[in-house]
């Protein structure tokens, strides 16, 4: 199923939601109406139960995307740029906080707001030929949607100060090495590689998938005992579900569990 989108492809099957950034002819920059419409996209997918993962990818064999849309940066003035920042955020806030895995499928140059759309998704699987940066300090700016936050979360303080303070490009390989992707691969084998991870995930129960995801990206926020404790709540939940008891029994039983996502 594709919808009235313009700036994205959106489609739905199989149970994926696969969201494509398609504005090859400038590397995918993110402007604010691409952003309205993955926005859209990302509500459309949480809301359809028929939906249990979502891709992020870009059109072309070039980018992912290089960052925010450098000529709407420069008409905006420093208010609009703060207001786009906070709604970059909010977006990326909302795709942590959604109970449904996402993967960034990472074709190419993967810069900036680019880097910080990818940061927000579950997973990370990338080509070879793909080049990552916060090269917003070029600019004369800075990371305005999680580069100085997330990276420094995801690849530790170091590395994410090396990368926000040189605005250096860097390879998928060294990208690996820091912690970053998931997985590195040609790519010719990148849809390979990402089908193979969908469907290690929908061989599991979507509700608990959600619950963990909840329990990962709210428990770093928190103090280690709150976060544990946290934990347990959250595995009280999972437990709570007809999925744990099949699960249980399915294990004893020496069968594959028949998940029903609740
Ligand atoms: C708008 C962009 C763009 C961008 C590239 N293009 N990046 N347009 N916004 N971020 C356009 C180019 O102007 C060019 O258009 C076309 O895409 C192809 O790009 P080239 O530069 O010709 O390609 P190439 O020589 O291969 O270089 C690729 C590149 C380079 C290394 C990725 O384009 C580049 O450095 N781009 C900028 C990356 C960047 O600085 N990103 C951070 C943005 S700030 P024409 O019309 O000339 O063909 C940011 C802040 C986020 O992301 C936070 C906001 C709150």
């Amino acid at each position: 199923m594709t919808e009235h989108y313009e700036l994205i492809i959106y489609e739905k099957k199989d149970g994926v939601a696969t969201i494509t950034l398609n504005r090859p002819k400038v590397l995918n920059a993110l402007n604010s109406s691409i952003l309205k419409e993955i926005w859209d996209a990302l509500q459309d997918a949480e809301a359809d139960e028929s939906v249990r993962v979502i891709v992020i990818t870009g059109a072309g064999d070039k980018a992912f995307s290089a960052g925010a849309d450098i000529p709407e940066l420069l008409e905006k003035s420093p208010f609009e740029a703060r207001t786009y920042s906070i709604w970059l955020k909010d977006v990326l806030r909302y795709m942590e906080r959604l109970q449904k895995p996402i993967i960034a499928k990472i074709n190419g140059f993967c810069l900036g707001g680019g880097l910080e759309l990818a940061m927000a998704c579950d997973f990370r699987i990338a080509s070879t030929n793909s080049r990552f940066g916060q090269p917003e300090v070029n600019l004369g700016i800075i990371p305005g949607a999680g580069g100085t936050q997330r990276l420094t979360r995801l690849i530790g303080r170091t590395k994410s100060m090396e990368l926000n303070m040189t605005g250096e490009h860097y390879t998928a390989e060294e990208m690996y090495q820091f912690g970053l992707l998931n997985k590195v691969v040609p790519p010719e084998e990148l849809d390979n590689a990402t089908n193979k991870l969908i469907k290690s995930l929908m061989a599991k129960s979507a509700a608990t998938l959600g619950i963990i995801k909840l329990a990962v990206n709210k428990g770093i926020e928190m103090p280690l005992e709150e976060a544990l404790f946290y934990e347990a709540e959250c595995f009280g939940i999972a437990r709570s579900l007809e999925d744990a008891v099949e699960g249980l029994k399915a294990f004893l039983e020496k069968r594959r569990p028949e998940f029903k996502g609740k």
